[in-house]
């Protein structure tokens, strides 16, 4: 556990242009300073540095954040570790602090278990290389597989031999605890080890921690399962995570795209011909939580099949939901009893790559031709189809490709395109009800589990382990009604707050905006509907208390990686306009808005109350409306309308006066 002091004196003491400079070649640009961006290809610079507000931003790929995420990012390490890197480059000492003992119970089984597994793969390793049953019988499998003594060290593979309990023996003679070897699988429940006689594929997570195992079998007995594996526990959440994902990371951004295959196999085989940003769900059907991993990296996914999948027309099914992501999606068939591992190598590495080149084909497109194939000319089937692509086409979140979508398959499906419209736009209000109501009722949960989890910076939690929010609906879904329905409103004042919280509210009273700001809303922070910009109100609210500044950083670095974003997206660069303006890279046609908080504060703090004022309305005047009531209940809600509607009138009035 690094202390929070500590912590905080690294983040202060670290300058932006100073860490990235190890990285990229920075040029002063007016008060910023421009790069040719580290995480994606290109010629001209758009990679921007703002020493001032201690944060970068990509305007070509989107990638931004403070100096700690860019190590993170940059390094493809955990906070912790990023933290470290700084404090080292900075030499600031970090004496860690005893974590407590509610900490420690919470990690101390996930501790123990990513030991276990290290030791565990120490244990295969040895069995492969150094014993004789390891050699002759797994060592010389992978060989003949292909991989390369170094592919069987990167990817920690190893062998289990056939003797009942010698690994089990073995770690409890290391002072491994029992109880937990049979929590992590490694040993089952009689006493003897899980993995007999299969060669051994480590499995790892995003920080390339050993979270499970996977073992093959080397026998041709039908009955065997053919691959094994660990349980699920506190480190290995099968639906989470993606095989491959920690090896694949830096080439998938680099390449702008993830390749997704089926098995173990194929991801190391492809690996080792150098085809690396790739990674297998590996037996499972793809999750959305899988899919949100790859968004971190890159919005295109290619989906490679194995030229035998008899179950293909299932299998895309499952895909829509990468569309629901905002992803694109193709797909490539690979030719007939072909799978990725084995067709790489009959045909080496560059021909693999332009197959998928040539032969990838859009999502959509490569189902509607399918699905039709499949169909015939049976009317009932065909109608099926039509239903099957509507629904595939609603789930596209952006506008525009879902009309090109529309386009071509009216053409494919030969029914006219206005009715395909009005389909797709039904089947696009279905969506949006369910996910307003699944928004709804996740919101309240993550608030609670947000303001729980805070505080806490606990080193096997980085950043984007803590409870993400529900994802909104895309605004482009939803354009009367957004999300929250006062989203603009609520979006307002958050952006005023961590932008302008330090500006000076008040020159003679000394009072920051961030001040103004809060006095005027404590009261009305349960109105907010968005829990994430509640968080960041109680957040500056709590730094008041404590007697701390309330700026840009103290949200731009936040542990929290939700309101760190969202507090990097928010600050606006201090552009010196000539520049950005004559480069094109920006164009700003409002006033700066930086001079505007003081100003806007009030206006936007009245709109808030205005809005919540109404809401309030309109379900109490609903409310009398209903037959059911008691008169006293009516006489009540009558009462708190009168109030209610004096107050919208102040309001309003109030908004008036600074408006003319
Ligand atoms: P394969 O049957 O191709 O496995 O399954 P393999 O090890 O590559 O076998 P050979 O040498 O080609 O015959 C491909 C992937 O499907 C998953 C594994 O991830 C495997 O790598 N799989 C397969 C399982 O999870 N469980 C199984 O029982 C079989
Ligand atoms: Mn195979």
């Amino acid at each position: 556990m690094i202390p929070q002091d500590t912590v905080d004196l690294i983040l202060n003491t670290a300058r932006i242009e100073d860490v990235i400079e190890d990285f990229v070649n920075l040029k002063r640009r007016g008060v910023n300073m421009i790069g040719v961006c580290p995480f994606h290809d290109e010629k001209t610079p758009s990679f921007i540095v703002s020493p001032t507000k201690g944060i970068y931003k990509c305007f070509g790929c989107g990638n931004a954040g403070n100096v700690s995420k860019f190590i993170m990012e940059h390094e493809s390490v955990g906070y912790y570790e990023a933290l470290k890197y700084l404090a080292n480059k900075y030499n600031i000492e970090v004496v860690e602090r005893e974590i407590t003992a509610e900490e420690r119970e919470n990690q101390q089984l996930s501790e123990a278990l990513y030991l276990i597994n290290q030791y565990a793969y120490g244990y295969f390793n040895d069995q492969l290389f150094d014993t004789d049953e390891g050699k002759s019988v797994a060592l010389s499998y992978y060989k003949e597989r292909g991989y390369l003594e170094k592919t069987i060290k990167k990817w920690n593979l190893g062998y289990s031999n056939s003797v009942y309990d010698d690994f089990t023996k073995k770690a409890v003679k290391g002072k491994y605890n029992i109880d937990i070897l049979k929590k992590s699988g490694l040993t089952s429940h009689s006493g003897g080890d899980f993995f007999k006689s299969r060669v051994m594929f480590s499995i790892h997570n995003l920080s390339g921690k050993i979270i499970a195992f996977a073992g093959r079998t080397l026998s041709s007995d039908k009955n065997q399962p053919k691959y094994i594996n660990s349980p699920e526990t506190e480190v290995y959440e099968k639906r989470k995570n993606l095989y491959g994902i920690y090896h694949a990371k830096t080439a998938i951004r680099k390449e702008d795209e993830c390749l997704l295959v089926e098995g173990y196999t194929d991801v190391i085989t492809l690996s080792q011909g150098g085809i690396e940003n790739v990674v297998a769900s590996s037996g499972t059907a793809l999750t959305s939580s899988q899919i949100r991993l790859v968004n971190r990296f890159t919005k295109n996914i290619k989906v490679i099949f194995d030229g035998d999948s008899a179950g293909i027309g299932a299998a895309l099914r499952g895909l829509d939901m990468i569309l629901e992501e905002d992803m694109n999606v193709r797909l490539v068939l690979l030719p007939d009893g072909e799978d990725p591992d084995s067709y790489l190598k009959k045909v080496g590495s560059d021909s693999f790559r332009d197959f998928l080149d040539a032969e990838a084909k859009d999502f959509i497109l490569f189902k509607t031709d399918l699905l039709l194939k499949e169909a015939g000319k049976d009317p009932i089937k065909r109608s099926r189809v039509i239903t099957d692509i509507v629904s595939s086409i609603a789930k596209v979140p952006n506008a525009i490709s879902r009309s090109n979508y529309i386009k071509t398959c009216s053409g494919l499906l030969d029914i006219g395109e206005k009715l395909l419209v009005t389909e797709v736009n039904k089947a696009v209000d279905r969506i949006k009800d369910s996910k307003y109501k699944e928004y709804q009722r996740e919101k309240s949960k993550v608030a609670q589990q947000r303001f729980e989890q805070k505080s806490i910076i606990d080193t096997n939690a980085p950043p984007e382990s803590i409870v993400p929010l529900p994802d909104l609906p895309e605004e482009e879904y939803n354009p009367n009604f957004v999300i929250g329905k006062d989203e603009y409103q609520e979006r307002d004042l958050v952006r005023i707050l961590i932008s302008g919280g330090d500006a000076l509210y008040d020159d003679k009273k000394k009072i920051t905006v961030a001040q103004y700001l809060i006095h005027n809303l404590k009261e009305h922070l349960d109105d907010f509907d968005n829990p994430l910009y509640r968080s960041i109100f109680e957040i500056a609210l709590n730094a008041l208390k404590n007697k701390q500044e309330v700026n840009s950083r103290l949200y731009t670095n936040h542990i929290d990686s939700e309101i760190q974003k969202l507090a990097v997206n928010t600050t606006s660069f201090p552009y010196s306009l000539a520049d950005w303006e004559s480069r094109g890279v920006f164009l700003q046609t409002q006033p700066h808005p930086d001079k505007n908080f003081a100003r806007d504060s009030l206006q936007s703090i009245l709109r808030f109350r205005l809005r919540k004022a109404q809401r309030l309305i309109d379900t109490i005047s609903k409310e009398l409306k209903e037959e059911d009531k008691s008169d006293e209940d009516k006489i009540l809600n009558i009462k708190i309308l009168q109030q209610l509607l004096k107050d919208k009138n102040q309001i309003m009035l109030a908004l008036n006066q600074i408006v003319s």
